[in-house]
């Protein structure tokens, strides 16, 4: 079982990434994606997956792309990076994204796909994992998309059962899991991965239970919430002590590491309230803990607050 953590722009950075493996679980972390424009890479992007600030991590670096150039543009620069994998982002739903055919905005066309990665395949070797939903407008679009993907030379699908047009609202289409994630393992040449709603270990049990060939998780927003989710489905548990100090490291670290990397105190508690939407539910009184943190008008009072609330408030039933 390999678990691994979905790529999440504004959060899942180098920072987050090199933290989160202290706390353990995670196998692979997957970067925020990376694009090309004008004809260039944001350094910020390249800055982010540098090898000699990811020592030790499995990372896989994203592309946003629907051109073959601006694909091979960004499999030549990780490349010589010294990464082999590249993840190709048929997932974004936003759009501004989308309406320009990237991102889930390509789903609906598998010819498309099929030229890039034909034209992919003839001029580079990093190999190419895709994570995708079912479709853009409707879950049906994923049958010709798994049949252009399945004469190519696929790492592995990674599939979140929404489309498109839901962005991150509703569920996660688990009503058809039961017959769709089968479906696309048999229907796939390439293994399959599964993504999408993740929120405790008893889900991700329920989820390999009904799918023994889904071998790979990965994990978004269950593990912004809770940084021990990983543990916890490997079966891996701590007692309300230790992952109370673990947390309190945990997020000390990585406002500490921000805090150097940001410039001003008001980018700092802005970004530590985008992470603290997400810890403050590890929290009984989670809109409690938020408000507190929302409330912080510099670094200091940032960090009495958040070791005061670490260290002291009553943790919630998914602590
Ligand atoms: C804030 C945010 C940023 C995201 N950025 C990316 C991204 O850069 N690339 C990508 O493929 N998916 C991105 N996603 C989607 C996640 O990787 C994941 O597919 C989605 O959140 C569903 O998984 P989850 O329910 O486990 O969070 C993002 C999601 C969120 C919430």
């Amino acid at each position: 079982m390999r678990i691994s953590l979905a790529p999440m722009q504004g959060f899942s950075d180098q920072i987050y990434r090199s933290t989160l493996s202290h706390i353990g679980g995670v196998d692979v972390f997957y970067a925020p994606y990376i694009k090309v424009e004008g004809g260039e890479i944001k350094p910020k992007s390249l800055a982010d997956i540098a090898p000699e600030i990811n020592n030790g991590l499995t990372v896989v670096p994203q592309v946003l792309a629907n051109k073959t150039d601006d694909m091979l543009q960004v499999a030549h620069t990780v490349g010589k990076l010294g990464y082999t994998e590249l993840n190709w982002n048929l997932g974004c739903p936003f759009p501004m994204v989308a309406k320009r055919q990237l991102g889930a905005g390509l789903l609906p066309y598998p010819e498309k796909i099929d030229s890039l990665l034909s034209d992919f395949e003839a001029q580079s070797d990093i190999a190419i994992s895709v994570k995708m939903r079912l479709g853009y407008l409707s879950p049906d679009e994923i049958w010709p998309v798994l049949d252009v993907l399945n004469r190519h030379n696929i790492k592995e699908i990674i599939v979140h059962p929404r489309i498109g047009k839901q962005m991150y609202n509703g569920e996660a289409d688990k009503s058809i899991m039961p017959e769709i994630m089968p479906e696309i393992i048999s229907e796939s040449a390439h293994p399959v991965a599964y993504n999408g709603d993740i929120l405790t270990a008893e889900q991700a049990r329920e989820l390999l239970d009904a799918n023994p060939a889904v071998t790979h998780l990965m994990i978004g927003r269950g593990l912004l919430r809770n940084p021990f989710l990983a543990n916890e489905i490997k079966g891996e548990t701590l007692n309300i002590s230790q992952k109370r100090s673990r947390f309190s490291n945990f997020t000390v670290e990585i406002a500490g590491r921000q805090l150097n990397r940001l410039q001003g105190a008001g980018h700092f508690l802005q970004k530590m309230t985008t992470y603290w939407e997400y810890w403050s539910q590890m929290f009984a009184d989670q809109h409690k803990v938020l408000k507190m943190v929302k409330k912080c008008h510099s670094v200091d009072e940032y960090f009495s607050v958040t070791e005061m609330v670490t260290n002291n408030y009553p943790l919630s039933s998914m602590a």
